[in-house]
Protein backbone atom coordinates (compact mmCIF):
# COMPACT_ATOMS: atom_id res chain seq x y z
CA UNK A 1 0.00 0.00 0.00
CA UNK A 2 1.56 3.54 -0.89
CA UNK A 3 2.00 5.99 1.75
CA UNK A 4 -0.17 8.66 2.10
CA UNK A 5 0.77 12.15 2.11
CA UNK A 6 2.07 13.71 5.05
CA UNK A 7 2.46 9.93 6.56
CA UNK A 8 5.38 8.68 8.88
CA UNK A 9 6.58 5.51 10.52
CA UNK A 10 7.08 6.61 13.54
CA UNK A 11 5.69 9.06 16.24
CA UNK A 12 7.25 12.19 17.24
CA UNK A 13 4.97 12.88 20.73
CA UNK A 14 5.33 16.37 21.94
CA UNK A 15 3.96 15.98 26.00
CA UNK A 16 3.14 19.00 27.15
CA UNK A 17 3.56 19.25 31.11
CA UNK A 18 6.03 16.28 30.99
CA UNK A 19 8.06 17.08 34.44
CA UNK A 20 5.23 17.07 36.03
CA UNK A 21 4.29 13.87 38.35
CA UNK A 22 1.90 11.88 35.53
CA UNK A 23 3.88 13.50 32.83
CA UNK A 24 7.19 12.47 33.67
CA UNK A 25 6.01 8.93 34.42
CA UNK A 26 4.35 8.60 30.79
CA UNK A 27 7.25 9.78 29.01
CA UNK A 28 9.22 6.92 31.34
CA UNK A 29 6.31 4.22 30.15
CA UNK A 30 6.30 5.34 26.57
CA UNK A 31 10.13 5.40 25.71
CA UNK A 32 10.08 1.80 27.44
CA UNK A 33 7.13 0.26 25.45
CA UNK A 34 7.56 2.20 22.08
CA UNK A 35 11.66 1.96 21.29
CA UNK A 36 10.59 3.33 18.35
CA UNK A 37 9.19 6.63 19.23
CA UNK A 38 10.48 9.93 19.64
CA UNK A 39 9.49 12.39 22.64
CA UNK A 40 9.64 16.36 23.02
CA UNK A 41 8.84 17.40 26.56
CA UNK A 42 7.59 21.04 26.62
CA UNK A 43 7.48 22.00 30.11
CA UNK A 44 7.88 25.66 32.02
CA UNK A 45 8.68 24.15 35.57
CA UNK A 46 6.03 25.84 37.53
CA UNK A 47 7.13 24.89 41.16
CA UNK A 48 5.31 21.46 40.49
CA UNK A 49 7.45 20.35 37.38
CA UNK A 50 11.02 18.48 38.39
CA UNK A 51 13.02 17.45 36.03
CA UNK A 52 14.86 15.13 38.51
CA UNK A 53 11.77 12.61 38.23
CA UNK A 54 13.26 12.09 34.29
CA UNK A 55 16.78 11.46 35.25
CA UNK A 56 16.62 7.93 33.92
CA UNK A 57 15.60 9.36 30.29
CA UNK A 58 17.75 12.35 30.14
CA UNK A 59 20.66 10.67 27.87
CA UNK A 60 18.08 8.48 25.74
CA UNK A 61 18.68 9.98 22.35
CA UNK A 62 14.97 9.76 21.59
CA UNK A 63 14.23 12.29 24.36
CA UNK A 64 14.41 16.02 24.21
CA UNK A 65 13.51 18.70 27.00
CA UNK A 66 12.49 22.20 26.15
CA UNK A 67 11.44 24.78 28.89
CA UNK A 68 8.43 26.61 27.43
CA UNK A 69 4.90 27.91 28.13
CA UNK A 70 2.29 26.10 26.05
CA UNK A 71 0.69 29.82 26.13
CA UNK A 72 3.26 31.12 24.16
CA UNK A 73 2.29 30.51 20.62
CA UNK A 74 5.61 31.96 18.72
CA UNK A 75 7.35 29.11 20.51
CA UNK A 76 5.07 26.66 19.92
CA UNK A 77 4.69 27.31 16.50
CA UNK A 78 8.98 27.15 16.07
CA UNK A 79 8.81 23.83 17.95
CA UNK A 80 6.21 22.23 15.27
CA UNK A 81 8.58 24.18 12.44
CA UNK A 82 11.69 22.12 14.32
CA UNK A 83 10.28 18.54 14.96
CA UNK A 84 7.84 16.67 12.85
CA UNK A 85 6.03 16.35 15.06
CA UNK A 86 3.35 13.62 15.20
CA UNK A 87 1.24 13.58 18.19
CA UNK A 88 0.42 16.21 20.89
CA UNK A 89 -0.03 14.81 24.83
CA UNK A 90 -1.37 17.54 26.65
CA UNK A 91 -0.26 17.00 30.59
CA UNK A 92 0.25 21.10 31.32
CA UNK A 93 -1.70 22.22 33.38
CA UNK A 94 -1.96 23.95 36.47
CA UNK A 95 -3.63 20.85 38.86
CA UNK A 96 -3.94 21.72 42.58
CA UNK A 97 -6.80 22.38 43.36
CA UNK A 98 -6.66 24.45 46.47
CA UNK A 99 -4.11 26.51 44.43
CA UNK A 100 -7.43 27.48 42.07
CA UNK A 101 -8.89 28.77 45.21
CA UNK A 102 -6.77 30.64 46.12
CA UNK A 103 -5.26 32.19 42.93
CA UNK A 104 -7.58 30.96 39.55
CA UNK A 105 -6.24 33.57 37.09
CA UNK A 106 -3.56 31.15 36.15
CA UNK A 107 -5.49 27.92 36.00
CA UNK A 108 -7.62 29.85 33.42
CA UNK A 109 -4.60 31.26 31.64
CA UNK A 110 -2.43 28.12 31.72
CA UNK A 111 -5.53 25.16 31.32
CA UNK A 112 -7.47 27.03 28.72
CA UNK A 113 -5.64 29.86 26.50
CA UNK A 114 -2.54 27.17 26.44
CA UNK A 115 -4.80 24.29 25.30
CA UNK A 116 -6.36 26.74 22.94
CA UNK A 117 -2.75 27.48 21.39
CA UNK A 118 -1.57 24.10 21.49
CA UNK A 119 -4.59 23.08 19.38
CA UNK A 120 -4.26 25.96 17.11
CA UNK A 121 -0.90 25.18 16.28
CA UNK A 122 -1.20 22.01 15.78
CA UNK A 123 -4.34 22.49 13.34
CA UNK A 124 -1.71 24.74 11.17
CA UNK A 125 1.18 22.48 10.78
CA UNK A 126 -0.91 18.72 10.49
CA UNK A 127 -3.08 20.54 8.09
CA UNK A 128 -2.60 19.70 4.36
CA UNK A 129 -4.42 22.49 2.75
CA UNK A 130 -3.72 25.44 6.01
CA UNK A 131 -4.96 27.94 3.20
CA UNK A 132 -8.31 26.31 2.73
CA UNK A 133 -10.60 26.98 5.71
CA UNK A 134 -13.02 24.36 4.57
CA UNK A 135 -10.65 21.57 4.44
CA UNK A 136 -10.74 19.06 7.19
CA UNK A 137 -7.98 16.97 5.21
CA UNK A 138 -5.07 16.45 7.83
CA UNK A 139 -1.83 14.33 7.86
CA UNK A 140 -1.94 10.36 8.35
CA UNK A 141 -1.62 9.50 11.98
CA UNK A 142 -1.46 12.47 13.79
CA UNK A 143 -3.63 12.98 17.11
CA UNK A 144 -3.97 15.38 19.51
CA UNK A 145 -4.70 14.08 22.77
CA UNK A 146 -6.20 15.79 25.76
CA UNK A 147 -5.78 14.71 29.24
CA UNK A 148 -8.48 15.70 31.30
CA UNK A 149 -9.91 14.85 34.48
CA UNK A 150 -13.00 13.13 36.13
CA UNK A 151 -13.63 16.67 38.15
CA UNK A 152 -15.26 18.38 34.91
CA UNK A 153 -18.53 16.20 35.93
CA UNK A 154 -18.65 18.23 39.46
CA UNK A 155 -20.01 15.87 42.29
CA UNK A 156 -21.98 12.22 42.82
CA UNK A 157 -23.88 11.87 45.54
CA UNK A 158 -24.29 7.75 46.72
CA UNK A 159 -25.17 6.51 44.25
CA UNK A 160 -24.48 6.41 40.62
CA UNK A 161 -21.02 6.93 38.19
CA UNK A 162 -19.29 9.17 35.81
CA UNK A 163 -20.28 8.19 32.23
CA UNK A 164 -18.66 9.91 29.13
CA UNK A 165 -21.90 11.48 27.99
CA UNK A 166 -22.79 13.32 31.17
CA UNK A 167 -23.15 17.03 31.75
CA UNK A 168 -20.02 19.02 32.42
CA UNK A 169 -20.82 20.70 35.69
CA UNK A 170 -17.80 21.50 37.41
CA UNK A 171 -17.47 22.79 41.14
CA UNK A 172 -14.13 24.36 41.42
CA UNK A 173 -11.78 26.81 39.22
CA UNK A 174 -9.71 23.93 38.40
CA UNK A 175 -12.25 21.37 36.98
CA UNK A 176 -14.06 24.55 35.49
CA UNK A 177 -10.41 25.64 33.52
CA UNK A 178 -10.34 22.07 32.65
CA UNK A 179 -14.03 21.50 31.29
CA UNK A 180 -13.01 24.63 29.45
CA UNK A 181 -10.57 23.04 27.82
CA UNK A 182 -12.40 19.88 26.75
CA UNK A 183 -15.18 22.03 25.22
CA UNK A 184 -12.58 23.90 22.81
CA UNK A 185 -11.06 20.46 22.15
CA UNK A 186 -14.32 19.40 21.02
CA UNK A 187 -14.91 22.38 19.21
CA UNK A 188 -11.60 21.96 17.03
CA UNK A 189 -12.74 18.49 16.31
CA UNK A 190 -16.27 19.57 15.38
CA UNK A 191 -15.33 22.79 13.50
CA UNK A 192 -11.59 21.97 11.80
CA UNK A 193 -11.89 18.36 11.85
CA UNK A 194 -8.99 18.14 14.11
CA UNK A 195 -8.23 14.80 14.75
CA UNK A 196 -8.24 14.96 18.75
CA UNK A 197 -9.36 12.51 21.75
CA UNK A 198 -9.87 13.59 25.54
CA UNK A 199 -9.41 11.35 28.27
CA UNK A 200 -11.16 11.92 31.86
CA UNK A 201 -8.95 10.35 34.75
CA UNK A 202 -9.82 9.56 38.14
CA UNK A 203 -7.03 10.62 40.87
CA UNK A 204 -4.03 8.83 40.50
CA UNK A 205 -0.98 8.12 42.84
CA UNK A 206 2.11 6.82 42.59
CA UNK A 207 6.21 7.91 43.11
CA UNK A 208 6.68 11.38 41.89
CA UNK A 209 3.90 12.97 42.80
CA UNK A 210 4.32 16.53 44.69
CA UNK A 211 3.52 15.80 48.34
CA UNK A 212 1.03 18.36 48.24
CA UNK A 213 -1.49 16.28 47.13
CA UNK A 214 -3.30 13.99 49.62
CA UNK A 215 -1.17 10.31 49.01
CA UNK A 216 2.42 11.66 49.23
CA UNK A 217 1.84 14.72 51.72
CA UNK A 218 0.01 11.91 54.25
CA UNK A 219 3.22 9.61 53.73
CA UNK A 220 5.69 12.04 53.98
CA UNK A 221 4.12 13.53 57.33
CA UNK A 222 3.70 10.37 58.53
CA UNK A 223 7.38 9.03 58.43
CA UNK A 224 7.71 12.03 59.97
CA UNK A 225 5.43 12.23 62.73
CA UNK A 226 3.76 15.45 61.73
CA UNK A 227 0.49 16.06 62.53
CA UNK A 228 -1.99 14.79 59.47
CA UNK A 229 -4.79 17.27 58.11
CA UNK A 230 -7.73 15.44 57.26
CA UNK A 231 -10.73 17.66 55.48
CA UNK A 232 -13.86 18.09 57.19
CA UNK A 233 -14.75 14.23 57.85
CA UNK A 234 -12.49 12.49 55.32
CA UNK A 235 -15.35 10.77 54.12
CA UNK A 236 -14.97 12.36 50.55
CA UNK A 237 -14.73 9.65 48.41
CA UNK A 238 -12.78 9.33 45.14
CA UNK A 239 -11.89 6.54 42.92
CA UNK A 240 -8.16 5.88 43.25
CA UNK A 241 -5.83 4.48 39.86
CA UNK A 242 -2.40 4.08 39.85
CA UNK A 243 -0.31 6.15 37.74
CA UNK A 244 1.31 3.48 35.68
CA UNK A 245 -2.20 2.52 34.51
CA UNK A 246 -3.28 6.25 33.79
CA UNK A 247 -0.06 5.98 31.65
CA UNK A 248 -1.22 2.70 29.69
CA UNK A 249 -4.66 3.82 28.82
CA UNK A 250 -3.68 7.33 27.17
CA UNK A 251 -1.18 4.60 24.96
CA UNK A 252 -3.87 2.53 24.44
CA UNK A 253 -5.86 5.63 23.69
CA UNK A 254 -3.07 6.65 21.37
CA UNK A 255 -3.24 3.91 19.31
CA UNK A 256 -6.88 2.46 19.28
CA UNK A 257 -9.08 5.30 20.38
CA UNK A 258 -11.54 6.97 18.13
CA UNK A 259 -11.29 10.27 16.95
CA UNK A 260 -13.47 13.12 18.45
CA UNK A 261 -14.14 10.43 21.56
CA UNK A 262 -13.93 10.77 25.36
CA UNK A 263 -12.85 7.85 27.32
CA UNK A 264 -13.10 7.85 31.14
CA UNK A 265 -10.46 6.08 32.88
CA UNK A 266 -10.83 4.36 35.83
CA UNK A 267 -10.21 1.37 38.58
CA UNK A 268 -13.52 0.89 40.33
CA UNK A 269 -11.58 1.89 43.63
CA UNK A 270 -13.55 3.96 45.57
CA UNK A 271 -11.79 5.08 48.98
CA UNK A 272 -12.76 7.35 51.57
CA UNK A 273 -9.69 9.76 51.95
CA UNK A 274 -9.87 9.05 55.69
CA UNK A 275 -9.41 5.11 54.92
CA UNK A 276 -6.32 6.49 52.78
CA UNK A 277 -5.13 8.02 55.85
CA UNK A 278 -5.88 4.73 58.41
CA UNK A 279 -4.01 2.73 55.66
CA UNK A 280 -0.93 5.16 55.40
CA UNK A 281 -0.55 4.52 59.15
CA UNK A 282 -0.90 1.31 59.52
CA UNK A 283 1.20 0.43 56.91
CA UNK A 284 4.30 2.61 58.43
CA UNK A 285 3.04 1.41 62.07
CA UNK A 286 2.29 4.57 63.67
CA UNK A 287 -0.50 5.97 65.85
CA UNK A 288 -3.88 7.45 64.63
CA UNK A 289 -3.59 10.53 67.33
CA UNK A 290 -1.63 12.10 64.40
CA UNK A 291 -4.86 12.92 62.46
CA UNK A 292 -6.03 16.23 62.96
CA UNK A 293 -9.21 16.86 61.71
CA UNK A 294 -9.59 20.21 59.70
CA UNK A 295 -11.96 23.10 58.16
CA UNK A 296 -13.39 21.73 54.79
CA UNK A 297 -12.29 22.85 51.20
CA UNK A 298 -14.77 25.53 50.34
CA UNK A 299 -16.93 23.68 47.20
CA UNK A 300 -15.45 20.55 48.45
CA UNK A 301 -16.40 17.85 46.20
CA UNK A 302 -18.04 14.37 48.07
CA UNK A 303 -18.15 11.85 45.89
CA UNK A 304 -16.29 10.80 42.41
CA UNK A 305 -16.53 7.38 40.39
CA UNK A 306 -15.45 6.12 37.35
CA UNK A 307 -17.86 4.29 34.93
CA UNK A 308 -14.45 2.78 32.63
CA UNK A 309 -17.14 0.40 30.47
CA UNK A 310 -15.93 2.38 27.37
CA UNK A 311 -12.10 2.29 27.81
CA UNK A 312 -12.34 -1.57 28.78
CA UNK A 313 -14.81 -3.02 26.25
CA UNK A 314 -13.83 -0.81 23.34
CA UNK A 315 -9.79 -0.45 23.49
CA UNK A 316 -9.38 -4.02 26.06
CA UNK A 317 -7.77 -1.36 28.23
CA UNK A 318 -7.76 -2.50 32.11
CA UNK A 319 -5.73 -1.45 35.13
CA UNK A 320 -2.69 -3.79 36.33
CA UNK A 321 -2.26 -2.70 39.51
CA UNK A 322 -4.45 -3.52 42.46
CA UNK A 323 -4.91 -0.40 44.77
CA UNK A 324 -3.59 -2.76 48.48
CA UNK A 325 0.03 -3.61 45.86
CA UNK A 326 0.07 0.08 44.24
CA UNK A 327 0.32 1.53 47.60
CA UNK A 328 2.10 -0.76 48.94
CA UNK A 329 4.34 -0.09 46.40
CA UNK A 330 4.20 3.78 46.18
CA UNK A 331 4.37 4.22 50.25
CA UNK A 332 8.08 1.89 49.94
CA UNK A 333 9.22 4.58 46.98
CA UNK A 334 8.64 7.45 49.29
CA UNK A 335 10.33 5.41 52.04
CA UNK A 336 13.28 4.74 49.45
CA UNK A 337 13.21 8.52 48.06
CA UNK A 338 13.47 10.64 50.69
CA UNK A 339 16.21 12.78 49.73
CA UNK A 340 13.96 13.22 46.71
CA UNK A 341 11.17 14.80 49.00
CA UNK A 342 13.46 16.74 51.30
CA UNK A 343 14.54 18.63 48.09
CA UNK A 344 10.51 18.97 46.90
CA UNK A 345 9.65 20.31 50.20
CA UNK A 346 12.82 22.71 50.65
CA UNK A 347 12.49 23.79 46.98
CA UNK A 348 16.27 22.12 46.13
CA UNK A 349 15.24 20.68 43.02
CA UNK A 350 14.12 23.64 41.31
CA UNK A 351 18.07 24.54 40.79
CA UNK A 352 18.28 21.07 39.41
CA UNK A 353 17.72 22.70 35.56
CA UNK A 354 20.14 25.77 36.27
CA UNK A 355 22.36 22.65 36.93
CA UNK A 356 22.08 20.53 34.34
CA UNK A 357 20.69 22.76 31.54
CA UNK A 358 21.76 25.88 31.60
N1 LIG B 1 -3.06 14.12 39.45
C1 LIG B 1 -4.24 13.56 39.21
O1 LIG B 1 -4.75 12.80 40.04
C2 LIG B 1 -4.95 13.81 37.90
C3 LIG B 1 -6.11 13.08 37.61
C4 LIG B 1 -6.74 13.28 36.38
C5 LIG B 1 -6.24 14.18 35.48
N2 LIG B 1 -5.12 14.90 35.79
C6 LIG B 1 -4.60 15.83 34.76
O2 LIG B 1 -3.34 15.31 34.36
C7 LIG B 1 -2.45 16.38 34.02
C8 LIG B 1 -1.16 16.24 34.79
O3 LIG B 1 -1.45 16.22 36.18
P1 LIG B 1 -0.28 16.12 37.26
O4 LIG B 1 -0.87 15.65 38.52
O5 LIG B 1 0.88 15.42 36.66
O6 LIG B 1 0.07 17.67 37.41
P2 LIG B 1 1.42 18.36 37.94
O7 LIG B 1 0.95 19.63 38.58
O8 LIG B 1 2.23 17.41 38.71
O9 LIG B 1 2.22 18.70 36.60
C9 LIG B 1 1.85 19.73 35.72
C10 LIG B 1 3.05 20.05 34.87
O10 LIG B 1 2.66 21.05 33.92
C11 LIG B 1 3.68 22.03 33.87
N3 LIG B 1 3.09 23.31 33.45
C12 LIG B 1 2.23 24.08 34.15
N4 LIG B 1 1.93 25.20 33.46
C13 LIG B 1 2.59 25.09 32.27
C14 LIG B 1 2.66 25.93 31.12
N5 LIG B 1 1.99 27.08 31.06
N6 LIG B 1 3.43 25.52 30.09
C15 LIG B 1 4.14 24.36 30.15
N7 LIG B 1 4.10 23.54 31.22
C16 LIG B 1 3.33 23.90 32.26
C17 LIG B 1 4.25 22.08 35.27
O11 LIG B 1 5.56 22.65 35.30
C18 LIG B 1 4.24 20.62 35.65
O12 LIG B 1 5.43 19.97 35.26
C19 LIG B 1 -3.20 17.67 34.32
O13 LIG B 1 -3.74 18.17 33.11
C20 LIG B 1 -4.33 17.24 35.26
O14 LIG B 1 -5.46 18.06 35.10
C21 LIG B 1 -4.46 14.73 36.98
Amino acid sequence: MSKKLGQTDSRVLLVTGGAGFIGSNFITYILQKHPEDTIINLDVLTYAGNLENLKGVEGDPRYTFIKGDIRDRDMVRGLFKTYPITHVVNFAAESHVDRSIVDPDIFLTTNIIGTEVLLDEAKRAWKIYPEDKYSKEYKEGVRFHQVSTDEVYGALGKEGLFVESMPLLPNSPYSASKASADLIVRSYQKTFGLPVTVSRCSNNYGAYQFPEKLIPLMINNCINDRSLPVYGDGMQIRDWLHVIDHCSAIDAILEKGETGDIYNIGGNNEKANIEIVKLIIKTLGKSEELITYVKDRPGHDRRYAIDNTKITSQLGWKPTYTFEQGMKETIQWYLDNQKWIERVVSGDYQGYYERMYC
